[in-house]
């Protein structure tokens, strides 16, 4: 491949960017974020250096979960702007490089969508089988539910029609019938609307639950014999309408499974998805100290057309899920990141984020980041991260991590000119409060967390060998280091993190390099040899971390 092919296939060293516009700036003074208060804000993006911004939901919303549950897929919801600021803030991205993208969340409506309230009407309803009914007393699914505080089935009784619809989360949220091919009519309808105001692709919500066909008929089930032949429709769908629109997708499931909604080799389903087990092993193995987890999970991954993508992850909007390591595993880590049964949610996850979870310690924070935008993939950051955001445990549930962004020490972290009782969350308190945790104060310091993070995003922006390469994990002696190389052409990136607190001299040994070789270090001002057979040795801290570019004699990268 060729430099000039990072542009087309932009999404492999892209990186991505989640916010909420509803908690991100709030620029009419309401409480509420809104999308001229995020326009305000792209040169902040920009500056960071992020490619493509992911927007959670802001259409019209019950908003019993944070508006993912949607009335109306068209709209756009009136606290947040019209769909002129949306189009201005898409424009206004593009001007910095930044693509914008949205979640689709068409697994499923709210039950206030027009569709449902026509559908539970009558069963003659011409929207009734949008939906997923069944006249029969269902099966007990308590074990299936994704939210066990709230639920306890999968299918909700309609009084009125005396039939039960599925729910595949929340009963307020009836799952679409995607294998009625008028409601893949309407998603294709929306999606198209939405590409046209400028949108480069979307996030889609819950994947494989789009995707499921329990609770259909035969008839159905015939229709629909092959559900990722729909997911294959989708991606040519964006394709047609916009060339290089993308679709990242939502599938938390063990990497071999995953490999299915890539469209395996072919490479024809989601152009990206969440490496979930990936994000899962780190935690594992930032509470062990031990690299091997990661390292596994790493070396476990499918390999992918060479179009897709892993996108990697260490906190995303929802709980910390740990669903997928075992039982012990699991309360290990609860153990080392959030021992308070408060700081825990559906027996599976954390409500936290980083940096409280790792006491505060800044040695260990960069080194998380460090990893993460050196671990092949395409890197994704929750907004606040950049700066070290904390969460707020007095917020309910999932919603702890969802608080306003903090921009300066001034009240409600300059994000609203609100009383704090009209925000649309409460800012955090404490330790980690917009007094002490703000991007003001670490615009002006060199030395922040902010700066260290927009280093990290240009170094990785440097070396697209980072997200297009061949990765190889190398023998190092020690099980709290993950030694990893990229190699893409005569770009060879080598990654060094101490996930211990002592520091260490790894020695590598680096396959056809000699005396002639030297290792530049990407993030400090220094150098290190290389000898005769290749052999190097590297210094780190505690914690430490080290991104080395082998250059070879003759070689023009840029040093
Ligand atoms: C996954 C989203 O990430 C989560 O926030 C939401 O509650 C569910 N899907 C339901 O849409």
């Amino acid at each position: 491949m060729r430099i000039t092919d990072t542009s087309d296939l932009w999404w492999k060293n892209a990186v991505v960017y989640c916010l909420d516009v509803e908690t991100f700036m709030d620029w009419n003074g309401d409480g509420t974020g809104d999308f001229p208060g995020l326009a305000q804000r792209v040169d902040h993006l920009s500056e960071l250096g992020i490619t493509c911004l992911w927007l959670m939901p802001f259409y019209p919303t019950a908003d019993k979960d944070d508006g993912y549950d949607i009335t109306d897929f068209y709209g756009v919801d009136p606290r947040l702007g019209t769909h002129g600021d949306v189009v201005e803030l898409i424009r206004t991205c593009k001007d910095r490089g930044i693509r914008v993208i949205a979640d689709l969340v068409v697994n499923h409506t709210s039950d206030r969508h027009p569709w449902f309230r026509s559908a539970r009407a009558s069963k003659d309803s011409p929207y009734r089988d949008f939906y997923v009914w069944r006249s029969d007393q269902p099966p007990d699914t308590s074990d299936q539910v994704v939210f066990p505080d709230q639920e306890t089935s999968s299918w909700e009784l309609d009084e009125k029609t005396g039939e039960w619809f599925l729910h595949r989360f929340y009963r307020h949220q009836p799952d679409l019938n995607v294998a009625n091919p008028r409601v893949r009519d309407e998603i294709a309808k929306v999606m198209g609307f939405w590409l046209e105001l400028g949108l480069s692709g979307f996030r889609v919500d819950a994947v494989p639950f789009l995707l499921e066909t329990a609770g259909l008929s035969e008839a159905e089930n015939e229709q629909f014999a092959d559900p990722h032949e729909y997911l294959r429709d989708l991606r040519a769908f964006v394709g047609r309408r916009t060339g290089d629109g993308v679709l990242l997708g939502e599938v938390n499931l063990p990497h071999a499974e995953q490999s299915l909604f890539f469209g395996g080799t072919d490479g024809d389903e989601l152009t990206m998805q969440f490496d979930f087990i990936g994000m899962q092993a780190l935690y594992l193995s930032m509470a062990r100290e031990d690299a091997a987890p990661l390292a596994k999970a790493l070396q476990d991954r499918p390999s992918i057309n060479p179009d897709c993508q892993w996108a990697t992850f260490v906190r995303n909007h929802d709980e910390l899920t740990l669903d997928k390591l075992s039982e012990d595993e699991r309360q290990e880590v609860f153990a080392a990141f959030g021992p308070e049964e408060s700081m825990q949610v559906f027996g599976r996850g954390l409500r936290r984020r980083l940096p409280p979870m790792l006491g505060g310690d800044p040695r260990r924070l960069r080194m998380v980041y460090s990893l993460l935008f050196s671990l092949p993939g395409t890197p994704v950051l929750f907004y606040g991260e950049e700066i070290g955001m904390g969460e707020n445990l007095d917020v309910p549930g999932r919603m702890s991590v969802r608080t306003p962004m903090q921009w300066s020490s001034e009240r409600n972290g300059g994000f609203s000119d609100a009383a704090p009782s009209r925000l649309a969350a409460p800012v955090v308190e404490g330790g980690f409060a917009p007094e002490f945790v703000n991007v003001a104060d670490q615009r002006r310091d060199p030395q922040s967390l902010l700066q260290f993070v927009a280093l990290l995003v240009r170094r990785y922006r440097e070396c697209p060998e980072l997200g297009w390469a061949d990765f190889r994990v190398l023998d190092q002696p020690h099980a709290q280091v993950l030694a990893h190389c990229c190699t893409w052409g005569d770009g060879i990136l080598v990654a060094v993190h101490n996930l211990g607190a002592e520091s260490r001299t790894v020695p590598l040994v680096l396959d056809g390099c000699d005396a002639s070789h030297q290792l530049v270090d990407l993030l400090e001002d220094q150098t290190t040899d290389v000898d005769a057979e290749g052999r190097a040795e590297i210094q780190l801290d505690g914690y430490g971390y080290r991104w080395l570019r082998v250059m070879a004699p003759g070689s023009r990268r840029l040093r």
